[in-house]
């Protein structure tokens, strides 16, 4: 099972739109995915049209040791979800006393194996929250949206990964760059993006998630790109991506 985090301190740069579409993308290549909504705003819960606060068990529960994992997975048209909920916003304060603080989504999932990819969103900042993100995947996509300050805040990223490799977690790495909400038209993005994959190499996906109104209606009903409009430039550049991370292997 490949477990990844979708991790960037900054908001709206498209973790929580990689991490569903990607999840969805990777469904209908007949690949068995496991989300998980990370972020107390629990955008990724709402962006699949699941209502939060009807919900009897979420990731906080989970992460208090109050339920079993199997009891907090949703199924959502083969898309299996571990919801959030705004309960999750005290939790940085609320686990920051107990032992091994860093490692409770670990020692949660822990009998969660029969899976193809784990995905975990992130919330938008490097608190406790994302630190258990870390201890639980072996890798980390960064989502960066092509705009000018695209790479500032990166040295406390890459930091704060660094410490997590030395620390608690030595298999951690950095594998995936995606660029998101690409304009051709834009002179700056197409710099930006150069910039990004001078940076990072390799590890730069060639696919570009381009600017597309459709990916941003999506959510509001409930639904993923593929569900909303499967012949968008959204769907198409989120199944291309898929389609090179399974090569990645
Ligand atoms: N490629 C894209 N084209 C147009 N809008 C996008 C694209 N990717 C994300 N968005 C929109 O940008 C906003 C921020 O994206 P989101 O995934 O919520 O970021 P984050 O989870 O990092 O805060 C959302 O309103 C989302 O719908
Ligand atoms: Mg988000």
């Amino acid at each position: 099972m490949k477990k990844i985090a979708f991790i960037n301190q900054k908001g709206g740069v498209g973790k929580t739109t990689c991490t569903m579409n990607i999840g969805a993308g990777l469904c209908i290549l007949a690949k068995k995915v496991l989300l998980i909504d990370l972020d107390p705003q629990a955008h990724l819960t709402y962006s699949l049209g699941i209502e939060a606060h009807n919900l009897e068990n979420t990731v906080y529960e989970l992460l208090k040791g109050n339920c079993k994992a199997q009891k907090a997975i949703i199924n959502r048209n083969g898309i299996d979800l571990i919801p959030s909920s705004l309960e999750l916003s005290g939790a940085e304060i609320e686990f920051s006393g107990i032992a091994g603080r860093e490692f409770l989504l670990k020692e949660a999932l822990e009998g969660i194996y029969h899976y193809d990819y784990m995905l975990i969103d992130c919330p938008p900042s490097l608190g406790l929250l994302t630190l258990n993100a870390l201890t639980t995947t072996q890798e980390v996509y960064i989502p960066l949206q092509t705009e000018f300050l695209a790479l500032q805040g990166m040295s406390k990223l890459l930091a704060t990964i660094d410490i997590v490799k030395k620390r608690l977690n030595k298999d951690i790495e950095i594998t995936g760059i995606i660029a998101t909400r690409f304009d051709h038209r834009k002179n700056l993005n197409k710099e930006v993006v150069e910039k990004i994959e001078n940076y990072f190499g390799s590890r730069f996906f060639k696919t570009l998630i381009r600017d597309n109104v459709s990916l941003a209606e999506a959510p509001s009903f409930g639904q993923t790109i593929f569900e909303y409009k499967a012949n968008s430039y959204g769907a198409k550049d989120y199944l291309n991506l898929c389609q090179e991370i399974i090569k990645r292997g």
